[in-house]
């Protein structure tokens, strides 16, 4: 396979966002929109991969280092337009041999296969290939001037005319070029466009002065939208989820209600899960075979085994790991915990930096204290440990195998297995004395009268 350099441009401003954030650090599915083109890029083989940043894009750097630690970063300083970006990784294209691709990095929607379609047409004897599609609008999208199979330029929308604004074919995001041919014009684009900026578009009608083979592919108009405000944003995770929750059920998930049910990049699923409606999965989130998840449940950073029961109502935060067949009920919240194979919290507790045994039991309203307002703490319950309803658990705190927790207790001190542990006042049996409370009650609220 012929060597392939992404350039991946992301130091343009995106002041449509109106945000503090860069617009290509803006999420969809749960990972920022760089790093589904950074992936797309991986996945299509790229042998090296140039990000270009603003000199204030520490964040995108650390995001994309974190990602993908072998891709090379490359400040442009003033952002003088598309060409000017990709002309910054200098260092990579002046030796590269084979393919250079330039790809914007506001499309994260984009696929490993989009690139093909481009380096298709390079394998195919073409010395530039620019990816184009047919969106449902294309103000804003530069359009392509063809005549038949070939490409002669690219118009940006500002800069075209009523005749040139009438074409329907754009520019996508993936502009190809056999290395040679990038090098030799790369420095020659001029700012002679309407924004006083380099238009790396500009190098498709300066290879046909150069007698160069300039022509382009379609793209389905889904893998290629572009993300200029926060309309388009909603528009791309629209689509993203779309396509996960296709994905999902061909694999063998059942989800009643697709449409209420939000995935992110990297969730994965076993076959035969059911999920209920209006189920959130964060990032990082991995389900077993055969688990139901009822409906409402908010998930992050889990992995929850099969055969599992979980919700309605749970929330499971980073660091929950659920053993087989184990039950998560309503209003449970699981934080940094494992919860061993067959173990229940069937109903309203909060269990945070704690390892549950196998088949333990923790009643209704039970909770782990966690926290001592500075530092965290771990509490261990044992297998087969039964938990009282309403008890708190304080931690550090250990609680032996088959131990007993009576209910309402507040347990600081460690139980032995086998034990029963009882942290509450002793109960007080007054004979009668209901009558007697009941006329004092009754006295205070005639004295008021
Ligand atoms: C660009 C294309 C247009 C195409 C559209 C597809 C140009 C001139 N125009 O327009 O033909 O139809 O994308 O979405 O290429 N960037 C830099 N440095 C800069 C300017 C931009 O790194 O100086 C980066 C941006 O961060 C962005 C990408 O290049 O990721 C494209 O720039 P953007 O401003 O979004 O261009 P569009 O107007 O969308
Ligand atoms: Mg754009």
């Amino acid at each position: 396979m012929t060597d392939l350099l992404a350039i991946v441009l992301a130091a343009g401003e995106g002041t449509r966002m109106r945000s503090s954030l860069p617009k290509v650090l803006h999420p969809v599915g749960g990972l920022p929109i760089i790093g589904h083109v950074v992936r797309a890029a991986k996945a299509a083989g790229a042998t090296t991969i140039a990000l270009i940043t603003g000199p204030d894009h520490d964040q995108i750097r650390k995001t994309v280092s974190g990602l993908a630690p072998d891709v090379r970063f490359f400040d442009q300083v003033e952002r003088k337009g598309t060409a000017h970006a990709a002309s910054m990784a200098r260092e990579l294209w002046q030796d590269a041999k084979g393919y250079v691709a330039v790809v914007y990095g506001d499309h994260p929607l984009l696929r490993g296969e989009n690139f093909q379609l481009v380096t298709d047409r390079l394998d195919d004897g073409l010395d530039v290939a620019i990816l184009g599609f047919e969106p449902e609008d294309p103000s804003g999208y530069g359009r392509l001037i063809t005549d038949g199979e070939r490409l002669y330029a690219i118009r940006e929308h500002k800069d075209a005319n009523e005749i040139e604004r009438a074409i329907g074919l754009c520019n996508a995001c993936i502009l190809a070029f056999r290395v040679e041919v990038f090098r030799a014009l790369i420095d020659k684009v001029h700012n002679r466009n309407s924004q006083g900026e380099y238009y790396i578009t500009d190098l498709v009608e300066m290879a046909n002065h150069a007698n160069y083979r300039v022509g382009f592919a379609v793209a389905p108009t889904e893998d290629v939208l572009g993300v200029n405000d926060r309309v388009q944003l909603a528009h791309a995770e629209a689509v993203f989820q779309t396509r996960k929750r296709d994905e999902m059920m061909r694999e063998g998930v059942t989800l009643l209600d697709p449409a209420t049910t939000y995935f992110s990049y990297d969730t994965a699923i076993a076959k035969d899960v059911t999920v209920e409606p209006s189920v959130w999965f964060g990032p990082g989130v991995a389900v077993g075979e055969g688990a139901v998840i009822h409906a409402f449940c908010h998930f992050e950073g889990a992995i929850i085994g099969p055969n599992t029961q979980v919700g309605p109502f749970a929330r499971l935060r980073p660091g929950a790991v659920l053993g087989e067949a184990a039950k998560v009920g309503n209003f449970v919240e699981v934080k940094n915990s494992k919860i061993g194979k067959g173990a229940k919290l069937s109903h309203l507790s909060y269990i945070g930096d704690a390892d549950v045994g196998a088949a333990a039991n923790i009643g209704a309203g039970a909770i782990t204290s966690n926290y001592d307002g500075i530092n965290k703490h771990r509490t261990v319950i044992g297998d087969g440990v039964f938990v009282g309803a309403n008890s708190s658990l304080v931690a550090p705190v250990n609680i032996g195998d088959n131990a007993y927790v009576g209910s309402g207790s507040v347990i600081t001190d460690d139980v032995e297995a086998d034990a029963l542990a009882l942290g509450r006042a002793r109960q007080v049996i007054k004979e009668g004395y209901a009558p007697k409370l009941r006329a004092r009650a009754e006295a205070i609220k005639a004295s008021k009268k």
